[in-house]
């Protein structure tokens, strides 16, 4: 396994131990949640778990959870959710996040935002001093206002880039029959503003920065002798 998704995976397995029955459990997206919802998915196979509820960011992770046959509801149908796992493409110093790299940013939004505690799950690699520096920043946008947001996002200084498929001709389309713009932005000195003036443009349905929203990050690190450990950083 690459030293990346040895990472990945144990940061996966450690999230998965804070699952406990009786939980609803956000259920979040990428190749890293991936991890997790396998290990949880075990535990619930051998009977380790009992009564789980999973509300799920994707249409990837719900296949995930079906594959286990963890019970699943959709977010109108819970009143709480105990525990989000989820992770993330970029992880500053105050635990501020770009998310989005799978497109799921509209309905990781919605789960993550409603959990009790939001548990990140990340590579050492996700790491960056500022938000932006690495990746550009999904937006959502209904398909029909495509340009007109492009063009929104090109007057704050963006640099807008419709994300493309692989293996399929055309844009990638979200599990919400939406477009994304991933854009770039030079510098991002206010990401609170910058978030919510994204989300003010006609036609934008959520972007990728999740601001104040992550409990605990867990990140993966990987020494020289290939020792893999886990830090947990916890938001002040
Ligand atoms: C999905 O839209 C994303 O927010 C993912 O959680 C994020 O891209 C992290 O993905 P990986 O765990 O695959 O790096």
């Amino acid at each position: 396994m690459d030293p990346v998704a040895q990472m990945k995976a144990k940061v996966g397995q450690v999230s998965a131990q804070l699952v406990e029955s009786g939980m609803t459990l956000g259920l979040g997206s990428g190749s890293t949640a991936e991890y997790m919802i396998k290990d949880v998915g075990q535990r619930w196979q051998n009977g380790e778990l009992t009564n789980l509820t999973a509300v799920c960011t994707s249409f990837q992770s719900s296949v995930l959870a079906q594959g286990f046959g963890i019970p699943q509801q959709q977010l109108n149908d819970v009143d709480r959710i105990d525990l989000g796992i989820d992770g993330a493409d970029e992880v500053d110093s105050n635990l501020n996040l770009v998310k989005g790299g799978g497109g799921c940013q509209t309905r990781e939004k919605l789960v993550d935002s409603r959990v009790d505690r939001l548990v990140i799950v990340v590579d050492a690699g996700k790491l960056v001093d500022q938000l932006g520096s690495s990746m550009p920043v999904p937006v959502e946008v209904v398909p029909e206002a495509y340009r007109q947001v492009a063009a929104k996002l090109r007057d704050l200084d963006g640099d807008p880039e419709l994300r493309m498929a692989v293996r399929k001709a055309g844009p990638v389309v979200t599990d919400e029959g939406n477009l994304i713009l991933d854009t770039r932005f030079s510098a991002i000195p206010d990401p609170e503003k910058l978030e919510s003036t994204i989300n003010n443009i006609p036609g934008v349905l959520e972007n990728g920065l999740f601001l104040n929203m992550a409990d605990e990050v867990l990140i993966g690190h990987i020494a020289d002798d290939g020792a893999v450990s886990v830090e947990t950083r916890t938001r002040k």
